[in-house]
């Protein structure tokens, strides 16, 4: 049997997944999510923040329909209450004192966290933490406020994607690539519990030159850091010499089997200097991203083969051959569950 790693995949339940941005969140809810293609309720009680699914198990309906009430959530039907671990404290058609059935609970996410102004969401206790963002709190890094994104696609596709050294000069060549750099010097990844990372070395087009479409451009040299959190949530840090330090974030929430919603976070020096503006990367970065996107959403199986037979590998892949090795770790985990 051929083994996929795709957007459904239960070893998911056990990692850390972003929902939503606390700025598109229109008070305390309950907001309607989708993860790993379930539907959910995620909602600010007085007590904090619970992710409940979705439908009411008296008679299914959407408990997005009703309303935070202190420390509840109240169906809009027929007023069941549910409190932050689902329990059903009231059915108010019976009366008080009189026996809530043991079937009226909603079995709650085991985690939900809010960092990096991002809701987070793990439905079963997590193997490994939310990824690390030191530069969130550093003065000496400015951000820009990125919009999130639906793609036609998976996850684990989405982070093969970002972790790809090879691709620069073919698909961004509208962008950044350097169409002389196509051959990928050596590098080594460095595997950590739930987590890996490499260093790149690479030519790119000067950002400026890139932003305007020049033909006529000047390149440079530039190092990529790039590391993995299990699942699937990559984090590159760009060198750009005198011009400072670049982080990217690629956050991902598996919405369903071909939806995937994309939550970036950019920081960068020469933000925080007034050298580029929160708007300039923000467009740049965008253009880069929708280069990858077309390409990406072309792909027809929404899904990262865990066979190691499946695809072609090359030495310039090692980095998204160890993204196939902590996915098929993540599965083995399950199946060693089941
Ligand atoms: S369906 Fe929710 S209270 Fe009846
Ligand atoms: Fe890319």
């Amino acid at each position: 049997m051929t083994r996929w790693f795709d957007n459904l995949h239960p070893g998911l339940r056990r990692f850390w997944h972003p929902v939503a941005t606390i700025r598109e969140l229109d008070g305390d809810g309950p907001h309607p999510i989708r993860l790993l293609g379930d539907d959910y309720a995620l909602a600010r009680l007085d007590s904090g923040w619970t992710v409940l699914p979705a439908a009411c198990p008296h008679r299914l309906a959407p408990l997005n329909a009703g309303a935070v009430d202190g420390n509840c959530i109240r169906c809009a039907y027929h007023g069941w209450s549910f409190d932050a671990d689902g329990q059903c404290v009231d059915i108010p058609a019976i009366g008080d004192g009189a026996t809530i059935p043991p079937t009226a609970h909603l079995e709650p996410a085991a985690e939900v966290a809010e960092r990096y102004g991002l809701v987070w969401v793990a439905l079963d206790e997590p193997l490994a933490a939310i990824p690390e963002v030191p530069e969130w709190d550093m003065d000496r890094f400015g951000r820009s406020d990125v919009p999130t994104q639906s793609w036609n696609a998976s996850a684990a596709q989405m982070a093969d994607n970002f972790l790809d050294v090879a691709h620069f000069p073919f698909t961004h060549i509208g962008t950044i690539g350097d169409p002389a750099d196509t051959t990928v010097g050596y590098y080594e990844v460095e595997r950590d519990g739930w987590s890996f990372s490499a260093v790149h070395h690479h030519s790119s087009k000067v950002l400026a030159d890139a932003a305007s479409g020049a033909t006529d451009f000047e390149t440079f040299d530039r190092t990529m850091s790039f590391r993995c959190d299990a699942p699937h949530h990559v984090r590159l840090q760009i060198e750009y010499g005198t011009a400072g330090v670049l982080v990217l974030m690629f956050l991902h929430q598996p919405v369903d089997a071909d939806t995937t919603r994309l939550f970036s976070l950019i920081l960068a020096e020469n933000i925080a200097d007034g050298r580029m503006t929160a708007q300039q990367h923000l467009d740049f970065q965008l253009e880069v991203g929708r280069e990858d996107r077309e390409l990406l959403e072309q792909l027809v199986v929404k899904a990262v083969p865990i066979d190691p037979g499946i695809e072609t590998h090359t030495r310039s892949d090692r980095i998204t051959v160890e993204l196939r090795r902590v996915l098929a770790d993540v599965a083995a985990l399950t199946e060693e569950e089941a």
